[in-house]
């Protein structure tokens, strides 16, 4: 195990109707500025629920942040903050609200050019303030309310950001909240946090006992869980076990000391930018095509991830390893997740288009050891058609 700090200060209030609690978290002098998405939590009441918690402070509503939240709306915000002299952020939505919530925050005291916050990539953003924030999430799979991460789109491309100074103040988990997603999106959250443990878990073994077995116990949870919550939604025992896992697959726990791998959702941010695949789905597509390429690189790990989360115990170690992609790709089938690129009408050329772009945004040489070139990616893409 490699050497590590471990800090996450955010609080997580979990369980049913505790939504009354946000009036002692947030300061009683506040002023604050509500954000949400294209209207869910209007039409289901969760946002009404929200400002009678809030008691008699003044509050500001910002609606409209689209999925994968756009710049521009950010920045419209971000003006409301100044000129209204917000001092508190309260998003109340899935991961494209925390994290546009978490843009804001930062992007309202840089004076010029805050596209620059976004240049950093997986380094610290360069900011020095931040205005505080906390979360009501209503959609479990990235991990943003618990984590210093963001995904912003900008002129047509994704970039992630990163800040110690976004960590959520608190984040409320009622599984309650989420009984209005459709399936699909429910789907896009069991492969998403899915994945986020894969991309910390599957890369080499560094004897981090701890690490592993948390993530193997999350990966197991999603499998038991993951479809009884998107098949029966009066299973609210199911739904909360999905929704923890959703969260502690990336707040930083299951990642210290070890390699990570964050191939897949490299390419499948691009592939989100350029054809508008949610990101859960894009991460289903490209993961079993990646790893039936890079099994010689990854296969101790794979052997584990076949004999410890699958429980495949028969055979060589080649065909443990063959029927561990194959029964993750068909786990995601089972959720309603085509994971073939023609099934969203791409072919070669839409491949070509996306590696070009990858080019463009410098994303040559990715993976845990910078050897997952241009022409693996192709590799990867062209056997996922
Ligand atoms: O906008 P509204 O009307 O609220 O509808 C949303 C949206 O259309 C709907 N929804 C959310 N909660 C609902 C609901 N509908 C009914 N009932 C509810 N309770 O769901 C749709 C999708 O929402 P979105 O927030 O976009 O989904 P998700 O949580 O999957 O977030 C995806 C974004 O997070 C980024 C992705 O790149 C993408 O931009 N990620 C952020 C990460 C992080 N911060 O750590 C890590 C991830 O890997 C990921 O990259
Ligand atoms: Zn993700």
């Amino acid at each position: 195990m490699q050497n590590f700090n471990y800090y996450n200060p955010t609080e997580i209030v979990f369980g049913k109707n505790r939504l009354n609690e946000l009036d002692k978290l947030i300061p009683e002098n506040a002023k604050v500025l509500v954000l949400f998405g294209g209207g869910s939590v209007k039409r289901f009441g969760t946002l009404d629920k929200v400002k009678s918690s809030l008691g008699e402070r003044e509050v500001i509503e910002f609606g409209g942040i689209e999925p994968n939240p756009q710049f521009d709306t950010l920045m419209k915000a971000v003006e409301i903050v100044r000129s209204e002299k917000i001092d508190f952020l309260l998003a109340v939505g899935g991961g494209s609200v925390m994290d546009g919530t978490k843009f804001i925050s930062l992007a309202a005291y840089v004076e010029s050019d805050p596209q620059q916050l976004l240049m950093a990539g997986f380094d610290a953003a360069p900011a020095i303030k931040a205005i505080p924030l906390g979360c009501v999430v209503t959609l479990p799979a990235t991990g943003s309310e618990m984590n210093t991460f963001g995904v912003i789109t900008y002129q047509h491309q994704k970039y992630p950001f990163n800040s110690p100074l976004v960590f959520p103040k608190f984040s409320f988990l009622d599984p309650e909240l989420t009984l209005t997603l459709p399936p699909e999106q429910v789907a896009n959250g069991i492969a998403d946090a899915f994945i986020h443990v894969i991309e910390q878990y599957l890369t080499k073994p560094e004897n981090a006992k701890i690490q592993d077995r948390f993530s193997e116990g999350i990966l197991k949870t999603l499998i038991e869980d993951g479809p009884v919550t998107y098949h029966d939604k009066t299973n609210i025992e199911a739904r909360k076990n999905f929704m923890w896992s959703a969260t502690s697959a990336l707040n930083g726990l299951i990642g210290v000391g070890v390699t990570q791998d964050w191939s897949t959702h490299m390419i499948g941010h691009e592939m989100t930018a350029m054809f508008d695949i949610a990101h859960g789905r894009t991460l289903a597509i490209i993961l079993p095509s990646l790893l039936r390429k890079r099994q010689t690189h990854k296969q101790a790990k794979l052997l584990q991830f076949a004999e410890r989360v699958w429980d495949i115990n028969q055979g060589s170690d080649e065909e443990k390893i063959v029927a561990a992609i194959d029964k993750t790709e068909t786990f995601f089938n089972a959720l309603g997740i085509v994971t073939k690129l023609s099934h969203y009408g791409i072919d070669e050329s839409g491949i070509d288009s996306l590696i070009s772009n990858m080019e463009k945004m410098g994303l040559t040489h990715i993976s845990e050891t910078g050897d997952l070139t241009l022409d693996i990616v192709r590799k990867i893409l062209v056997s996922a058609i």
